[in-house]
């Protein structure tokens, strides 16, 4: 067994390194103060590659294993996790699904721009009363003959303005169940489409997140993706990858909130010595460093079964379970390690620690992680 990262692979470490240090740390503070979306940087992003790192290099993309995007998630998300959710959706949910499921020429007219970050790209699943429940769709593509017309509302929609491109679930035949739901792309500018206010967040404050509305909104039959029908197994199966982007973004929030507790422990003193020399403070990097290697393991592993062409709904499911609870547990130790200054937004750690949270949510809660995950090993 071989845990060496390729030269490949540290040399993408590197180059999201360095771009979250010189692009992203200046400014994230005020970024998600103000809640604004990082516009240069995602432009930057799209062009170093970062935006399509997994698309085949004919489509415009980087041509990189999913190994490569899982470290360069924690880079980037290390410093700024609004940056990192908007460069997770579109590679995961929206780049990939396409490059995947799409047909030739839905490949050509989107993915060629959206894999370079000529476009932006949104996921459009949850609904008010439909959110973990994914079958209970209640927006509707009904089928015209040579379009489908589309109706209904979706919420919390990361990328929701900022987006040109929008993967749309809906329902065409109710009485199929899920077998009637079918993935739409929709063009912003398609009419009877319209964008509802900005949602006010905890965390990942920079990304933009939006109800959308369609009122009778035309979609050609050649943005369907996939035959009749396949819509809902299309969300699943782009949701098991998003899952290891999400994951990924829960290691870097994770393992940069520690990064700073380190090097504070050793700056602060306390009681005439650095209180990384206190063991109430030592005992806590230490399971903070056990904690997150164990979930770098993890997540490397679901993008390594990926990559090999396993079956990665198991392993994709347990790595965002635990990263995300390790997301969450860091930065809350991280926030305790610095005491009074954890608490003001200078020294990063009270953002890590608001940023955590949505990596139990979106993507699935962790209850929807523990669903997947105990269907898988009750049915082995
Ligand atoms: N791959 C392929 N097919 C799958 C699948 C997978 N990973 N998981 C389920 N399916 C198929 C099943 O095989 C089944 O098909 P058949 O009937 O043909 O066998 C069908 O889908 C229905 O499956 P279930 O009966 O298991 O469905 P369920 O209603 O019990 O729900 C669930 C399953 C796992 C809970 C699912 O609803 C789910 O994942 N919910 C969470 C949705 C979610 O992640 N929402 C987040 C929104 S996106 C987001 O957050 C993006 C963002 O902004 C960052």
């Amino acid at each position: 067994m071989d845990f060496n990262l390729t030269e490949e692979h540290l040399m993408i470490q590197q180059a999201a390194r360095d771009f979250a240090q010189n692009e992203l740390l200046p400014g994230v503070i005020e970024r998600d103060e103000k809640q604004q979306f990082p516009t240069e940087q995602i432009k930057k992003m799209g062009e170093l590659g970062f935006l399509g790192m997994m698309v085949d290099p004919k489509y415009g993309g980087s041509g990189l294993d999913t190994v490569a995007y899982a470290l360069a998630m924690e880079e980037i998300s290390k410093v700024d996790a609004s940056a990192s959710v908007v460069m997770s959706v579109n590679n995961s949910l929206v780049c990939w699904g396409l490059q995947t499921f799409g047909s030739e020429e839905q490949k050509q007219k989107y993915l060629t721009k959206l894999a370079t970050g000529k476009m932006i790209g949104a996921f459009c699943l949850s609904e008010p009363e439909a959110g973990s429940d994914a079958t209970s769709q209640s927006t509707t593509a009904k089928d015209m003959g040579d379009h489908y017309l589309l109706n209904g509302t979706k919420n919390w929609i990361t990328n929701g303005s900022t987006a040109s491109v929008y993967i749309v679930i809906a329902q065409t035949d109710i009485d199929k169940k899920h077998k009637g739901i079918n993935a739409l792309i929709l063009e912003k500018d398609m009419p009877g489409f319209s964008i509802g206010p900005k949602e006010q967040k905890l965390g990942i404050r920079g990304s933009d997140t939006h109800s959308l509305m369609f009122n009778d909104v035309k979609v050609p039959k050649e943005n369907r993706i996939g035959e009749d029908g396949f819509g809902f197994t299309f969300a699943m199966k782009t949701l098991a990858g998003g899952r290891i982007g999400i994951a990924s973004q829960a290691l870097g929030i994770a393992s940069g909130a520690y990064e700073l507790a380190l090097k504070y422990s050793k700056e602060r003193k306390a009681f005439g010595k650095e209180i990384s020399q206190h063991q109430a403070i030592a005992f806590k990097l230490a399971d903070m460093a056990t904690q997150i290697e164990a979930a770098r393991h993890l997540v490397l592993k679901s993008a390594w079964d990926k990559d090999q062409h396993k079956n990665y709904d198991l392993s994709g499911a347990m790595a965002k379970l635990y990263a995300s609870q390790v997301a969450m547990d860091t930065t809350i130790e991280a926030v305790q390690i610095h005491g009074g200054n954890g608490y003001v937004k200078e020294y990063h750690v009270e953002r890590l620690m608001r940023d955590a949270k949505i990596t139990q949510i979106y993507e699935g809660t962790s209850e929807i992680q523990k669903i997947v995950i105990s269907r898988s090993i009750l049915t082995k």
